[in-house]
């Protein structure tokens, strides 16, 4: 019997009891806790995808016996109460292990654009054309003097009523054909796909009775951390509701390059490939209940994402993106049909991809570009998507040119001790007393903290700068006599909430290592659009607009973000925030099918810069290595913020801190 009176065990075995699920799963001596866990179909998040880089796969060992490999990321305090990390320890002996209910972690991000404010920022007459057309037709059924078969006899209606000369089919929507025509009567209605010829169509459906006052369509993003969904009606192009949830594949990993090596284990590609799909068919089934549509009854599906999240939606290998020369399989995927796919919308309807420049310019930043018409504009313009890697465009009508830098997942959490996705729970904004260096923080859900999200940090390294906690360097001055600056097993940290603030009882603290990595990650952007613009011999000053979107950006405190040097010292009027404008271009080429060769051209004119093969963007990096630069003179208003600031604590305090 086991130790912990489960049931008989082989010998070699142990057995392992998860709690508060309750379940039980049996496993070989040695076996990695992570694995033991996924077997007992127990969810663990392992944002780095169980590398041992994040910390995030706490759990704790209630009893039982197991072998912990070394990590920074456990103190010997947490060791000592029981915390292992699921994917740095393996079980020696029967366990019982407490792993952190899901549903505390995974609660649906907040929606960030209510559907009715969906507005297209495009300045055109560009026409409506959607690729789907809904035809109503009564066909003659057949006599003795009129045997023409079904398909003969719907092709030759589709011919006289509506001119369509020529109608292919598949297989499955021959097979419904017959019940379709008799059930009301040979009333039917038809759904056709067209491809730029009003005389071709494609029969995707074939519905009996009249329903072709609705026509419904759905844009999606697919992103490395979100998903949205839009519900579109096809007829009038509005988007009538809209869905979000985390990706699936985030148990995968949280950035791109885990869920590619998680990809390349076993059937890991179909895994990932299944969980995305379900993501999505879980938000269509929300949608279609909401608003009472049918899901066979949606005919087209757009998607944009990036390459990865884009091979991986299709099942296409993306072992090559993150392997020199780093190629992609494809850059324009081919239409599928849904079913291909497992996505649970009319089978025959198509599913359009977004086409990419390349492995790390993806599907989604041609979606932007083309939404924000910023290739329609005579003004210089500087596009900027901010998440685990920040992608940056900048160009005009003219020209357009595109570079990717590895920021890290720093701002959404990941790689800070205390780090955390903004849900309910979340510190989302720090201010910080110049005199006192007390700190206020407004949580999301107004709950007690739980930890600290992407905006958090950003403005937490502001105030932190501009208060005088830590220097241009990221350093924490030691000196200042508060009990918030101390040092913990990790080195520096300033305590931003108290143990008994918080909701875990644990004090949330940022340690110098955070910053450092927060400032790695705002000086790879910086430093990405900065050699970007010195590339065509330009200077920041030049560019005359900024447009910052994805779901980070929303986020961005301007005035912070400037203090820390993440965004160029200019004045405000020039950044705008466009929002989901993936979401937004897989909208638009699904309501006017004419916008995917607009698509296709935007893609091609994008020349790619490689930043790691040019080599100004080294010296750009370090220089931006500090708060908010080593240049100040390319940061005016911090300089004069910080000037401020030291006069006032000179008055005050008689002493100087910047
Ligand atoms: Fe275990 Fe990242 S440390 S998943």
């Amino acid at each position: 019997m086991s130790d912990l009176g489960v049931k008989a065990k082989r010998d070699g075995q142990c057995i392992i009891v998860f709690k508060p699920s309750g379940k039980i799963i049996e496993v070989e001596q040695g076996t990695l806790l992570l694995d033991a866990a996924r077997r007992a179909g127990v969810e663990v998040i392992t944002p780095c995808g169980g590398f041992g880089r994040c910390g995030r796969c706490k759990v704790q060992v209630e009893m039982g016996e197991v072998a912990r490999r070394q990590s920074a990321h456990l103190t010997q305090a947490e060791i000592d109460k029981g915390s292992a990390l699921a994917c740095m320890t393996v079980v020696k002996g029967d366990a019982i292990v407490y792993v952190e209910p899901k549903e505390k972690v995974k609660l649906a991000p907040p929606l960030e654009t209510a559907a009715e404010k969906i507005a297209l920022p495009i300045a055109c007459e560009w026409q409506r054309n959607p690729r789907i057309r809904k035809y109503y037709l009564e066909v003659e059924p057949p006599t003795l003097a009129d045997a023409t078969n079904d398909l003969d006899r719907l092709r030759r209606e589709l011919k006289l009523q509506h001119g369509v000369e020529k109608v292919s089919v598949s297989l499955p929507v021959v097979k419904n054909l017959a019940t379709a025509l008799r059930q009301d009567g040979w009333k039917v209605t038809t759904a056709l796909e067209y491809d730029g010829d009003d005389q071709q169509a494609r029969l995707i459906g074939v519905l009996s009775g009249d329903r072709s006052s609705t026509s419904w369509g759905v844009a999606v993003d697919i992103g490395t951390t979100t998903v949205v969904v839009y519900l579109v009606d096809l007829l009038t192009s509005k988007v009538v509701d809209a869905a979000t949830a985390y990706n699936g594949q985030i148990n995968a990993g949280d950035d791109v390059i885990s869920r590619i090596i998680y990809s390349q284990r076993g059937d890991g590609l179909a895994q990932l490939q299944g969980m995305v799909v379900k993501t999505i068919n879980d938000l269509l089934i929300e949608l279609g209940g909401r608003n009472r549509v049918k899901l066979p009854e949606i005919n087209e599906m757009v998607v944009a994402g990036n390459t990865t999240m884009t091979h991986l939606f299709l099942g296409i290998n993306a072992k090559y993106i993150r392997e020199e020369p780093y190629v992609p399989v494809t850059t324009h995927p081919p239409v599928v049909r849904a079913a291909e796919l497992g996505v649970r919308i009319n089978h025959e309807a198509g599913v359009y991809a977004f086409p990419s420049v390349g492995s790390y310019v993806g599907g989604d930043i041609v979606a932007g570009v083309l939404s924000s018409a910023m290739f329609q504009t005579d003004k210089l313009t500087l596009f900027i998507d901010v998440g685990t890697n920040g992608e940056i465009v900048l160009g005009s009508a003219d020209w357009l040119m595109t570079c990717a830098c590895s920021a890290g997942p720093a701002f959404e959490g990941a790689g800070v001790r205390d780090g955390m996705r903004a849900i309910p729970g979340a510190i989302e904004e720090i201010w910080i007393n110049t005199e006192s260096f007390e700190p206020t923080y407004r949580v999301m859900g107004n709950l007690p903290p739980q930890g600290i999200c992407g905006s958090g940090l950003l403005s937490a390294l502001a105030e932190l700068f501009v208060s005088g906690v830590i220097d241009k360097g990221g350093r924490i001055r030691r000196e200042l006599g508060t009990p918030r600056v101390r040092v913990g097993e990790h080195g520096a940290e300033y305590v931003v909430a108290w143990a008994s603030e918080t909701q875990d009882e644990h004090d949330i603290v940022l340690t110098e290592a955070d910053i450092n990595n927060l400032i790695r990650a705002k000086a790879a952007i910086y430093a990405g659009f900065s050699v970007l613009v010195n590339s065509v011999g330009l200077t920041m000053a030049d560019v005359e607009q900024i447009y910052i979107a994805g779901g980070f950006g929303r986020h961005i405190n301007i005035e912070k973000a400037i203090q820390i040097g993440l965004l160029p010292d200019m004045p405000w009027d020039r950044f705008k925030y466009l929002g989901n404008t993936s979401a937004l271009g897989a909208y638009t080429a699904l309501v006017c099918q004419d916008m995917r060769s607009v698509a296709d051209e935007i893609a091609a004119k994008m020349t790619y810069l490689e930043l790691s093969a040019d080599n100004s963007f080294m010296n750009e990096y370090t220089s931006a290595l500090f708060l908010p630069h080593t240049d100040m003179t390319a940061f005016p208003t911090v300089a004069d913020l910080l000037e401020n600031t030291r006069e006032k604590l000179v008055l005050t305090r008689g002493s100087s801190v910047v």
